[in-house]
């Protein structure tokens, strides 16, 4: 046998093989499920490839393309076309119209198919449908009523079902032949009787001792085998997860704070005047409900000072007058700074690391890069010499272990923080802005009470999922698309 070991044969390959030796021809599927008394041609097929993998048989295999019914095709069967079943019920009574039909057929229906029959010569006059010839309508629709019980590619009337939604599909089919080979034909039948061979270790086997004596299947890494599909985190979640270990083991803790928020944290305690851009209604979701929602008086004191004339800093303020009311719009959160900054003030002597991964509205038209709702990766670091230096190289120490080593800044405006930084991450080969970072200003932090120097950052996360997921339309990450959510890499 060539240095073969037969004891490698599964009981299949031996029954595939003993059945062959019969018939030195070609062997169709049908011919082997019958010859081996199996009912699934993946048992014929893959018993076939492990002998023609021995080189006891040899495998013909020619594809050949077939039209099958679709999803519509498989009701059009079973109840009849769109264009018969509207023929046949127009045919019923010469008086029925449009409207009649909304009874007999679903909305969806009855466009399509009095479409479809004015393809075939059926006009609608006063309401009433009308035709000059009535016998070749139905000779037509008698015609495609044979096409859907027996389809066939070289039919005139392929195209035009091809054309139509779910009705036929083209598909590809692989038929194979097996022929045993002269070295197949030499196997004597005394060695191709079956044996017992072990192809799944379990408990009971490993506490008996029958495994000492036994045959064991090897494995054949070279199959083909159905990928394993289990439930998974959404890749969104995933690199959350992430992202959420990466700061924790940076000696981050996590706040979580609600959406809702008022514009006075949201933007006064930030320093952004009241008739900046950004706070209009067109960019900021403002809510009916809490319409106002009640702030500290000393706070919104302190706020009108530094927004008027800087308060007690060296800061002359925005100047103009501002509004009490206007901070005590209740709106959702535009940024997750509106989060640290009511930490700090909290917490305003108490040196700390903090960071926040959490949702933000803005009213942004829906498109390849914005979405309405989206997500920022926040952070402060708040300790006495915190500095700029300091702020730059945890970003950089955050994105080389997100996996993205080159990271540079630029100089950038934000009302609250100066100097102010863009934080910029090279993608194949190019630079892409993934967020804001900065020290906050005298004007945020001495209301607060806040000493020592804070180093602060908001960064997008779909952004950065778009580059660790190498997508180049963000809606891609919310649309649930499972064959695309399946086959993401686990993060
Ligand atoms: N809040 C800014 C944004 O939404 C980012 C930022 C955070 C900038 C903190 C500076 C400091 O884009």
């Amino acid at each position: 046998m060539g240095g073969l070991d037969m004891a490698e044969l599964t009981n299949q390959e031996r029954r595939m093989l003993r059945a062959l030796q019969e018939r030195n021809e070609n062997w169709t599927l049908d011919e082997v499920l019958s010859a081996c008394d199996w009912e699934d041609q993946a048992t014929a097929v893959a018993a076939g490839h492990g002998l023609s993998n021995c080189g006891f048989v040899q495998i013909s295999e020619s594809s050949t393309t077939a039209i099958v019914l679709g999803s519509e095709g498989e009701l059009a069967l079973e109840n009849g076309l769109l264009e018969a079943r509207l023929w046949n019920y127009i045919q019923t009574d010469s008086q029925i119209s449009m409207k009649d039909l909304s009874s007999q057929f679903e909305r969806h229906e009855a466009g399509p198919g009095i479409g479809l029959l004015k393809g075939l010569g059926v006009s609608i006059q006063g309401g009433n449908f009308v035709s000059d010839d009535v016998e070749s309508v139905s000779n037509s629709i008698e015609e495609r009523t044979l096409f859907i019980q027996s389809p066939s590619i070289n039919h005139p009337l392929f195209e035009h079902f091809k054309g139509r939604k779910n009705l036929i599909e083209v598909v590809e089919m692989v038929s194979r032949t097996w022929k045993i080979t002269s070295r197949g034909l030499e196997v004597p039948r005394s060695e191709l009787g079956e044996v017992t061979r072990i192809a799944e270790i379990t408990p009971e086997l490993l506490q008996s001792d029958e495994w000492k004596n036994a045959q064991f299947r090897p494995y054949d890494v070279s199959l083909e085998a159905a990928m394993p599909r289990s439930g998974r985190s959404h890749p969104m979640q995933a690199l959350i997860e992430r992202i959420r270990s990466i700061f924790l083991e940076m000696g981050f803790s996590e706040l979580v704070d609600d959406y809702v928020q008022t514009a006075g944290w949201n933007m006064d305690a930030l320093f952004i005047p009241q008739d900046h851009p950004a706070r209009e209604m067109q960019d900021t979701f403002y809510l009916d409900e809490p319409k106002k929602i009640k702030l500290d008086p000393k706070m919104l004191a302190d706020w009108k000072a530094i927004h008027e004339h800087g308060g007690d800093t060296e800061s002359t303020g925005w100047g103009g007058e501002f509004s009490e009311d206007i901070s005590q719009k209740g709106l959702l959160r535009t940024h997750t700074t509106v989060n640290t900054i009511q930490y700090l003030a909290k917490n305003p002597t108490k040196p700390c690391r903090v960071f926040a991964i959490d949702r933000v509205f803005r009213k942004e038209s829906i498109d390849r890069t914005h979405l309405p709702e989206f997500h920022q990766i926040e952070g402060i670091i708040m300790e006495p010499g915190a500095n700029l230096g300091m702020l730059v190289s945890t970003l950089k120490t955050f994105y080389a272990k997100m996996g993205y080593p080159e990271v540079r800044v630029r100089p950038a405006y934000f009302p609250y923080t100066e100097p102010s930084l863009e934080v910029e991450v090279k993608w194949r080969g190019k630079w892409l802005e993934l967020g804001g970072a900065g020290i906050f200003r005298p004007e945020v932090t001495e209301p607060l009470g806040i000493k020592d120097p804070v180093c602060a950052w908001g960064m997008g996360l779909e952004r950065l999922a778009m580059l660790v997921l190498g997508l180049d339309d963000i809606r891609q990450l919310y649309i649930s698309d499972l064959e695309w959510l399946r086959n993401q890499p686990i993060l």
